[in-house]
């Protein structure tokens, strides 16, 4: 575990209540009677089974299982581990996180990579700013137009046209070349049989790209003039942190802005996108040139309720924005196309035009259906039936995969509107052509979630429950008349046992540490309590009434189980069953006669029978 002192965990902890935290990710969030609840963010689902209990600051989902505190909600959101969370919530209340002295455990070699990513990017971005070598790139970027605040705020650096530039610094301070191969930052090559490393980016503009977090785990690099060799961008390769079809460029500086407008707007490229925040359109981030994916349109979802496509006016731009807004829609995310004037992209129509004329666009900017349709018509001969059905096909391809079936009816209707045909003959043609997509699983989705829901037996989580939210009452008659083992579910059982020697607070404090089963399974019984306890009953008498259920179920499955008296002979056999009998009827007869044969039976040794 990492070393962030207790306290300050707990001091966050204290200043992020639960609810305000879960519905900044998920505003659907509605108070229900005693609790809060909405769809699952973590699963598929029409009805809310979520649900968020502000008094006990957790949350449970009865459809997936999920559960946790709000460390373990960030983490499953954000897909980060615990030290991830608790510094996205220091961020959001304003707590400073000063590590223990030490390094932080290292998961599976990531902690090395973004620490080597975050000093490449400080190397690179010293030598632009102040290095010898880095003036014909500030030159460059002068004439470009972007000033200095910019390089600071986005970390733009130069990489020195140096074969073992980064490399001999790195392996100075401790790294190896193994490391930066995996960094993406050097690459291997033999040499007369001799095993060696080169830097990746040599003379170039560095963009380092960063996680929603802002940690940086890659890096873009631009050559400055055409005539130079190579390619005009050099990227990171794909690493254990950097995957391309994850992450958007400048997304962490815009997330803010995102959640803020429920809104996003996508560029292309990195200078296009550092363009708009410095003209204070900071809602922007870029796609670096590559297609969007599922995975970045559900980033988005956590933030935007709509996404702003801005595309070149050439086919490959219309291609694109078409591909993607289906994607997107498909996603349940609302897609507008913004179309560039032919030969400008966002940074040319700032510079040249003012960020007004980029406003215009994005205000402008049709729905996706209404592009598709423009598209589709304008490509196709629409005097013909052909040409017109042809368009109508591509518009029923659009629809058939929204999931939402509202969202599905407003499509239509809209289609029927610009196409001119009633809603009833589009719904029957959707409906016809229909082979059922299957939508892809979406993998890495949300990795820390269990896919299902474990079911706990019915009475074992009942008097957990009781036990939970009545636990100075009900410990002490489970601790003297309860053993552990009558608990069946391995969970339950572990539960209970720490129950006895825990206030339940104290456990929901260390939620985190616990595996996956005991966690649902404790905000299982925290999140509310049972129907069954809202009688009169008193907590003492529905705690008896347990305990005589749990020691009826026991004796029961004893008397009907053999294993136990194997080694009896068939008199002591017969002794030992009526006993059973007689016993059960006991339990049946109250408390007060019951009590007194559980105390004979948790005494074995006295009497000398077992
Ligand atoms: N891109 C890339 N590799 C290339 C070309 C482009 O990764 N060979 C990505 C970059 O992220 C780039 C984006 O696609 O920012 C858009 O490409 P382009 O329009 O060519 O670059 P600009 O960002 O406009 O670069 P510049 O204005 O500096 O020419
Ligand atoms: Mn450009």
């Amino acid at each position: 575990m990492a070393l962030i002192p207790k306290e300050t965990i707990e001091e966050i902890r204290s200043r992020s209540n639960i609810i305000d935290v879960i519905t900044a990710y998920v505003p659907e969030l509605r108070r229900r009677g005693g609790t809060h609840k909405c769809c699952c963010p973590f699963h598929k689902e029409k009805t809310p089974s979520f649900t968020v209990n502000d008094e006990r600051q957790i949350y449970h989902c009865f459809g997936c299982g999920a559960g946790g505190d709000v460390f373990r909600f960030v983490m499953e959101y954000e897909k980060v581990d615990f030290v991830g969370a608790v510094q996205l919530l220091a961020d959001r209340v304003g707590v400073e996180v000063v590590f223990e002295g030490g390094r932080r455990e290292d998961q599976g070699g990531k902690e090395v990579l973004l620490k080597l990513q975050a000093e490449a990017a400080a190397y690179y971005h010293r030598i632009l700013m102040q290095g010898k070598e880095g003036e014909a790139a500030r030159r460059y970027l002068q004439e470009r137009d972007l000033p200095v605040e910019m390089m600071k705020a986005f970390q733009i650096g130069f990489a020195p046209d140096e074969w073992e530039g980064l490399l001999s610094r790195a392996l100075k301070k401790g790294y190896e070349a193994a490391d930066l191969e995996k960094a993406g930052l050097a690459v291997p090559s033999e040499r007369g049989g001799k095993q060696s490393h080169y830097d990746r980016f040599r003379g170039r503009v560095m963009f380092p790209i960063c996680d929603p977090m802002g940690r940086v785990i890659g890096f873009s690099g631009r050559i400055m003039n055409r005539a130079d060799r190579g390619a005009k961008y050099v990227n990171s390769p794909e690493t254990l942190i950097f995957k391309k079809s994850q992450v958007l460029f400048a997304f962490d500086q815009a997330r803010k802005a995102i959640v803020e407008r429920r809104q996003a707007i996508i560029v292309e490229g990195q200078i296009d996108a550092i363009r708009c925040h410095q003209a204070g359109l900071t809602h922007v981030a870029a796609s670096q040139g590559t297609a969007l994916t599922e995975q970045h349109a559900r980033l988005i979802k956590r933030y935007a309720d709509e996404v702003v496509l801005v595309f070149d006016a050439d086919a490959a731009g219309v291609k694109a924005a078409l591909a993607t807004s289906l994607l997107f829609t498909t996603e349940e995310l609302s897609v507008r196309v913004a179309t560039l004037p032919e030969k400008e992209d966002p940074d040319s129509l700032i510079r040249d035009h003012g960020v007004e004329a980029l406003d215009v666009l994005l205000n402008e900017a049709p729905g996706a259906l209404a592009y598709l349709i423009e598209q589709q018509q304008a490509a196709e001969d629409q005097t013909t039936e052909a040409g017109r059905l042809r368009v109508v096909k591509a518009v029923l391809a659009f629809i058939r995969p929204v999931r939402s079936a509202t969202r599905r009816d407003t499509l239509l209707q809209e289609a029927s509107d610009r196409l001119n045909l009633s809603v009833s003959a589009l719904y029957q043609d959707l409906k016809q052509n229909t082979k059922p997509v299957m939508r892809k699983p979406v993998e890495s989705e949300t990795p820390a979630s269990p896919a299902k829901a474990v079911v706990f037996p019915k009475e074992e989580t009942e008097l957990l429950e009781l036990l939970v939210h009545h636990h100075s009452v009900v410990q002490p008659w489970i601790k003297q008349y309860l053993p552990s083992r009558f608990f069946q579910d391995p969970a339950c059982r572990t539960l209970v046992e720490s129950l006895m020697e825990q206030e339940p607070d104290f456990l929901a404090q260390h939620l985190n540490e616990f595996e996956e089963e005991l966690r649902q399974c404790l905000t299982r019984v925290q999140i509310g309590l049972s129907k069954t306890f809202d009688s009169e009953i008193s907590e003492d008498a529905l705690a008896q009434k347990y305990i005589l259920l749990f020691w009826q179920r026991e004796l029961e499955r004893e008397l009907s189980g053999r294993e136990a008296t194997q080694a009896l002979s068939s008199a002591e056999r017969y002794i030992h069953q009526t006993r059973l009998k007689q016993d059960l009827g006991l339990l049946k007869a109250g408390w007060d006669k019951a009590v007194l044969m559980i105390e004979s039976r948790l005494q074995p040794l006295s009497d000398g029978t077992v």
